[in-house]
């Protein structure tokens, strides 16, 4: 860690310092943001899948108590970059996926705005929609963006040599992150100044996106966000709704428009994990060391802008194989934007990979830990680098100890109990730890303490907290003489709370910030005195694959006549270099897990192919886990300090909590079962 760090405050349990005022009330999310005179917007959505409008009927709409004005293709105001096929909305009749914006009624109440939506009358011309993904899609091609593709070595003969194979498919479905708080926005339109009340994971970023679309200079954007009620990456990247709520305003100049995406909008217009086919062959010698693996991955996009959701990603570094050979292709079909949800490419990827390998021990009657162990590679298969710290073979069998793995029978349908059929199962874990340049930190000292101002974001995750440890500790004194500010476009540039960098990357600039401060300043600054500092980029990420990992360990109970599947227990073990606040840390892990039992247990969207929209769009139908599903979950990790990650020798935890935690499941339901279901969720018929 850097000498300019004491840890009096990192390391500590430190209680959410925005805890108190967010459950009294007083920590308002953007939607609640006191404006004077508001007007409310109702959004117009397509009905078809692909086709235009012939004709949008506005006058019944027009002529409700209270409509301020009906938004449409034929009104809108100028957009001046088009590029962004998810962005540029209300640009001509043209429908390419259902429930895509078409317009919007703006109106003096949200019930006058949402009555008159149901007014307007929309006639359509219906052209053919395809909106199912198959791993033979015609239509299937490389992504734009992404790793590639990787050819190392002859995988066909080392697979025909192989003595043990495994050829299996597997898939993960739809699934949409729905945080607590939906998308919402103020838009207020001023003297060609705009102002978003929004909930964003990043102000500058979601800025910089907007301006150049909206034919603005940046500095003409102010966006506020101090409070986020969760995001899972749906808030990483401004969706349609920002847009659409930005040009309301603009088309009512000087009047703040409010917009709440309701949850059932929310499942065509603010991003989802696409669903993923992937077909993975391993070749091994019988002491289980592979040799041979492919695999190809095929993931659904959209027409209107291009998402890969790279399943292959983690399977690039997590094990050694001399033969590798692994394809990733998108097929773009009428349907919603996909885009990030917790830990895109990883969290489906390593569903797939995981399963494999305990199909592997299996196969070549090799306990799972020891199988991973055996296959655990001494530098990065990918880069050729060597690893910051690659501990994965110690969470394992540190996780394995306090999980009791040793009570785990290899032969499945062995351990029945009331009915129930138990069985353990464990999965690898992994997350890149990123650290990304820009951000700047700004440290004024006050009469009475330290303002740090940076424009970051806390989504509920405790980040706040977090930060103000590290200022504090930075500064050494204690985090009650810390006043950080976040959240606003006002305060110095920030990057995004995405890919597990924020915390990593923010800390780099309240670090550099205070080195100059000091420099500049002293030890006994005079109040009024200022300096920043800009983070740069690691320069460690240039020599060394940099990446964290973990173990997941799960029990689950599924019952012989019904085939209802329980979790017993859950535990994480993690190697994620310093973790700067244990309290917040272990939220952060067994957060992520939770949303992988989602992902094992219950997430689905069911995507209706004559019509084209998610059916199960609300909570009635769409499940997470609640209280009930948790029972007993764990999270720990290894006592670690990771130079090489950053001063603060801390790497990102956002998103390896959820990452292998739903194989982890699927592994124990075999186990419990002698069932190998290989695409997710784990429904109970399935077991039957
Ligand atoms: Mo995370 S899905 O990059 O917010």
């Amino acid at each position: 860690m850097s000498d300019l760090l004491t840890t009096s405050a990192i390391g500590t349990r430190q209680v959410r310092l925005d805890g108190p005022d967010k459950v009294r009330g007083r920590a308002p999310y953007a939607y609640e943001h006191p404006v004077d005179d508001p007007l409310y917007l109702y959004p117009l959505q397509a009905q078809i899948a692909r086709g235009r409008t012939a004709n949008i009927d506005t006058s019944a709409a027009e002529a409700v108590d209270g409509v301020v004005h009906v938004l449409t293709h034929d009104n809108a105001p100028e957009l001046h970059s088009t590029e962004d096929g998810e962005l540029a909305i209300l640009r001509s009749p043209e429908i390419g996926f259902r429930g895509q914006y078409l317009g919007g009624v703006i109106a003096t109440t949200p019930e006058q705005a949402r009555h008159a939506a149901g007014l307007v009358i929309i006639s359509y011309v219906e052209d053919d929609h395809d909106v199912e993904l198959r791993e033979d899609h015609p239509a299937s091609r490389t992504p734009e963006s992404g790793g590639g593709d990787v050819t190392v070595g002859d995988v066909d003969s080392a697979l025909a040599e192989a003595d043990v194979r495994v050829d299996q498919r597997y898939s993960t479905p739809m699934e949409h992150n729905n945080p607590m708080e939906p998308h919402t926005t103020i838009a207020r339109w001023d003297r060609g100044e705009l102002t978003l009340w929004t909930s964003t994971q990043g102000v500058h970023p979601t800025r910089s996106t907007l301006a150049p679309i909206l034919g603005l200079e940046p500095d003409r954007i102010h966006i506020v966000s101090p409070h986020v009620g969760g995001g899972f990456g749906s808030k990483g990247v401004p969706h349609a709704d920002m847009m659409l709520a930005a040009l309301a305003a603009e088309a009512v100049p000087g009047r703040p428009v409010k917009y709440a995406v309701t949850r059932q909008q929310m499942f065509s217009i603010t991003g989802y994990r696409a669903p993923t086919l992937q077909h993975i062959r391993l070749g091994a010698r019988a002491d289980g060391t592979i040799t041979a693996f492919t695999f190809d991955a095929v993931s659904m996009s959209s027409q209107t802008k291009e998402f890969p959701e790279e399943a292959t990603k983690p399977a690039r570094m997590m094990y050694a194989g001399d033969n590798r050979r692994l394809t990733q292709r998108v097929v773009p079909l009428d349907v919603p934007v996909p885009s990030w949800m917790r830990a895109p490419g990883e969290a489906p990827g390593m569903v797939g990979l995981e399963i494999a390998m305990d199909e592997l021990a299996v196969a070549t009657g090799i306990d799972p830990i020891e199988l991973r162990v055996r296959n655990d590679p001494d530098t990065d298969p990918d880069t050729g680098m060597p690893f910051n710290q690659r501990r994965l073979v110690d969470c394992l069998r540190e996780g394995a100890e306090r999980f009791g793995w040793d009570r785990r029978s290899a032969q499945p349908r062995s351990r029945r109990e009331n009915g129930w059929l138990i069985g353990l199962g464990v999965a690898s874990s992994t997350y890149p730890a990123g650290r990304q340049p820009g951000s700047v930190a700004r440290i004024r000292r006050t009469s009475d303490c330290y303002e740090v101002a940076i424009g970051a974001a806390d989504l509920g995750t405790g980040t706040w907290t977090a930060l103000t440890q590290v200022a504090a500790d930075c500064l050494q004194v204690p985090i009650d003489q810390v006043e950080l500010q976040i959240g606003d476009t006002d305060l110095p540039n920030a990057t995004v709370a995405g890919g597990s960098t924020g915390l990593a990357s923010w800390s780099a600039a309240v670090i550099a910030a205070t080195e100059n401060f000091r420099a500049e300043h002293g030890t006994d600054p005079a109040t009024g005195a200022q300096s920043q500092g800009e983070a740069q980029a690691n320069p460690a990420a240039e020599k060394f694959a940099l990446h964290s990992f973990g173990a997941h360990f799960a029990e689950v109970r599924i019952h012989a006549a019904t085939g209802e599947i329980r979790v017993n227990r859950m535990f994480g073990m993690f190697s994620a270099g310093r973790i700067v606040n244990p309290r917040t840390a272990r939220s952060q892990f067994i957060g992520g897990m939770t949303m992988g039992l989602g992902m094992a247990l219950h997430e689905k969207g069911e995507l209706d192919p004559r019509f084209g929209h998610v059916v199960n769009h609300d909570f009635a139908e769409y499940h997470v886990p609640v209280n009930a599903d948790i029972t007993d979950i764990e999270a720990a990790w290894l006592d670690e300090d990771d130079p090489l990650a950053g001063p603060l020798g801390a790497r990102g935890i956002g998103e390896i909590g959820i990452v292998g935690a739903a194989a982890a499941l699927a592994n124990a339901a075999y186990n419990a079962t002698g069932v190998r279901v290989r695409d997710l969720p784990l429904f109970g018929d399935a077991f039957l």
